[in-house]
């Protein structure tokens, strides 16, 4: 299995890391079998599991119940479970607290943190506890209600200077990689040449040193699934889920399903002491 010294060790040799999101079992064991390095439980799981807007309302225990289920799916795969909204942001006890809640309850290999320089304190007592950190920055969804929407992060000169010291200090922390979300490519690249640790990038470019995708959009697995610049649907799942669904319902309506090869069938001597000699008109 990938831990984190074999992951610095696949930066150093150019090698590219992969991880996609998953929820549940059969998610987390699909991609297992697919070859995935890493699997993210993400807090993402609020918009696309659970029908929230955003991944505000997202609790410690819907992470926990997720990414045991992930975990049950995925045995030889790194798991990574975000640490939800205000869960890391209280006292270092608290934090420490909902941290062991994911690693022993949820068993997941690592905690994802989304914030920079502010969060380094949490980063380092984690660290230091044995966990590894994942950090987050860029668009960081669960402070959309401060940023005022879902923007590409990197564009002017502050901007970037600030996500460049924020990975650093992420690194400096001990966090043994760090995703970076909705960020302008150059940038992006600068920041992966300048850390020792891997870059994970979502909608950041091609300079990273892994990519990482929600499941739901890689297999658009939504009946109101948007178009994102940067996300390649690689399968159209839902349309094949609806297709099989609809049959189902046509042909059961039909009489079609259960088919003959479908049914059990009681033994002829058993039939007639209930029913008599009578054979029993199954169908209605
Ligand atoms: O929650 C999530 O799925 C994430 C990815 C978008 C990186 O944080």
């Amino acid at each position: 299995m990938l831990n984190i010294v074999k992951m610095k060790k696949m930066k150093q040799n150019g090698e590219k890391l992969t991880m996609i999101t998953a929820y549940d079992y059969p998610s987390a064991k699909l991609a297992e079998e697919a070859g995935v390095d890493m699997l993210l439980v993400g807090d993402s799981l609020g918009n696309v599991v659970l029908g929230y807007d955003s991944t505000v309302p997202v609790t410690l225990d819907d992470m926990v119940y997720h990414s045991r289920a992930v975990r049950r799916g995925a045995e030889h795969t790194f798991i990574v479970t975000d640490m939800p909204f205000m869960t890391y942001h209280g006292g270092i006890d608290e934090t420490l607290r909902n941290v062991r809640r994911i690693m022993q309850e949820g068993h997941a290999h690592a905690v994802k943190m989304e914030g920079g320089v502010e969060i380094c304190l949490a980063v380092e007592s984690i660290v230091k506890s044995g966990v590894p950190v994942l950090g987050h920055i860029g668009l960081t969804p669960q402070s959309v209600n401060q940023i005022g929407g879902y923007r590409v992060q990197g564009k002017d000169e502050q901007d970037a200077r600030r996500l460049l010291e924020d990975a650093k200090a992420l690194e400096r922390a001990g966090a043994f990689g760090v995703v970076l979300e909705l960020v302008t490519e150059e940038v992006a690249a600068e920041i992966s040449r300048q850390l020792s640790i891997p870059t994970i990038g979502i909608g950041a470019g091609r300079g990273c040193d892994g990519q990482v995708l929600v499941y739901h959009d890689v297999l658009k697995y939504d009946s109101d699934y948007r178009e994102k610049r940067f996300v390649k649907t690689f399968a159209d799942i839902g349309a094949e889920i609806r297709r099989g669904i609809g049959q189902y319902v046509q042909e059961v309506k039909s009489g079609q399903f259960p088919a003959e090869k479908h049914v059990f069938q009681a033994d002829d001597h058993v039939v007639e002491s209930l029913y008599g000699k009578r054979k029993v008109d199954t169908r209605s």
